[in-house]
């Protein structure tokens, strides 16, 4: 038996698997992993660095993969696009921002367009465009993303989508979390965390070394990151990341981090630099209760539809007629 679903007919692929574009981790190697596994890898074009594109691009080889950017920053570069397209992956994923500007020049060949919504304004928009798929991100993703939860999230855009398949984001780990996915109507799944201890990850040592021992409970959004990395992210997304010092003294004093920044900044580059991971940020979601090895992305990918199917079989024989006595 295996898992079926639209998703797997329109980017031609064997599990309705697809590796989240992670900025900086989600590389060509990765990528590559995961499709070659019979997914969908996605490379995380991040803020937009046409070198590192490119290497990582190479890095994929001759594997079918696609490619994610953040909206707002590739607005900015739009070359970056132009880039990616290229290659002509078999997927591009737009994620936080406006994906209007970009729609034609992706949907000119076979480059199928997925955008990643967070509110059910921004998956009517996404449907009135016609894209090929929408993820349905819920606030458990680790990375950045908005207020709303996966569980009643995702149906409520499947209601939206018609015939557009929904890829369900956000604590999805392993096979529960995908039979879950399946049965709030979503033709397939996007994971980050669940990737992000990989062996092909470009996560650093340590922060796959804490992705390990993590749980969900010590994540929390806030926006300390983005202002010592001094990314000017626009209103309605924070990022999910493990606590650590650095959340602990700045994510209730956000003023105070703002009027310390030149020091703080210093510190956060050069603790980045020492991958220390006490002020650093390890980008993982809830589902960081699941990663517990450092293994080849293929072996977590087949385990996820493995259990999913032992999941989905469980739950029919709980449906199936019973005699009556
Ligand atoms: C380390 C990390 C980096 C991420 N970077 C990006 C990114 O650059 N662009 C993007 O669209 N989403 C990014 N995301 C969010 C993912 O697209 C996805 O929504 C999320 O990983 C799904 O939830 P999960 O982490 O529980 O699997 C990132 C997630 C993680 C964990």
């Amino acid at each position: 038996m295996s898992i079926r679903t639209p998703l797997c007919d329109l980017f031609d692929i064997e599990h309705p698997v697809l590796l989240a574009p992670m900025a900086g981790v989600s590389g060509g190697a990765l990528a590559a992993a995961v499709s070659n596994a019979g997914g969908l890898g996605l490379i995380g074009g991040g803020y937009g660095d046409a070198d590192w594109l490119t290497r990582e691009l190479d890095a994929a080889g001759d594997a079918r993969i696609g490619v994610g950017f953040v909206t707002w920053s590739l607005a900015r570069q739009p070359h970056l696009l132009d880039l990616a397209l290229d290659r002509a992956p078999a997927a591009l994923m737009l994620s936080f921002g406006n994906f209007q500007p970009f729609i034609a020049n992706i949907g000119a060949g076979e480059t199928k367009l997925i955008v990643q919504v967070q509110t059910l304004e921004q998956a009517r928009e996404a449907v009135d465009a016609g894209v090929d798929a929408i993820v349905a991100q819920g606030t458990e993703a680790g990375g950045h993303g908005g207020a709303r939860a996966t569980l009643p999230f995702v149906p409520a855009v499947v209601d939206i989508a018609q015939d557009i398949p929904v890829i369900a984001a956000g604590g999805v780990a392993d096979g529960r979390g995908l039979a879950a996915a399946l049965a709030l109507g979503a033709a397939g799944v996007l994971c980050g965390t669940g990737f992000f201890a990989s062996n092909e990850s470009l996560a650093s040592f340590n922060a796959k070394r804490d992705a390990l021992r993590a749980s969900g409970d010590n994540t929390e959004r806030s926006s300390v990151f983005d202002m010592a990395r001094g990314l000017d992210w626009p209103d309605g997304w924070n990022l999910r990341t493990m606590r650590n010092s650095f959340t602990r003294q700045w994510s209730s004093d956000i003023e105070g981090l703002r009027q310390n920044l030149p020091e703080e900044q210093a510190r956060f580059e050069a603790a980045r630099n020492l991958d220390d991971t006490d002020i650093a940020p390890v980008i993982v979601g809830e589902a960081a209760d699941f990663v517990r090895v450092i293994e080849p992305a293929q072996d977590t990918l087949h385990r996820m539809v493995t259990q999913a199917k032992d999941q989905l079989q469980r739950i029919s024989r709980l449906v199936a007629p019973h005699s009556e006595g």
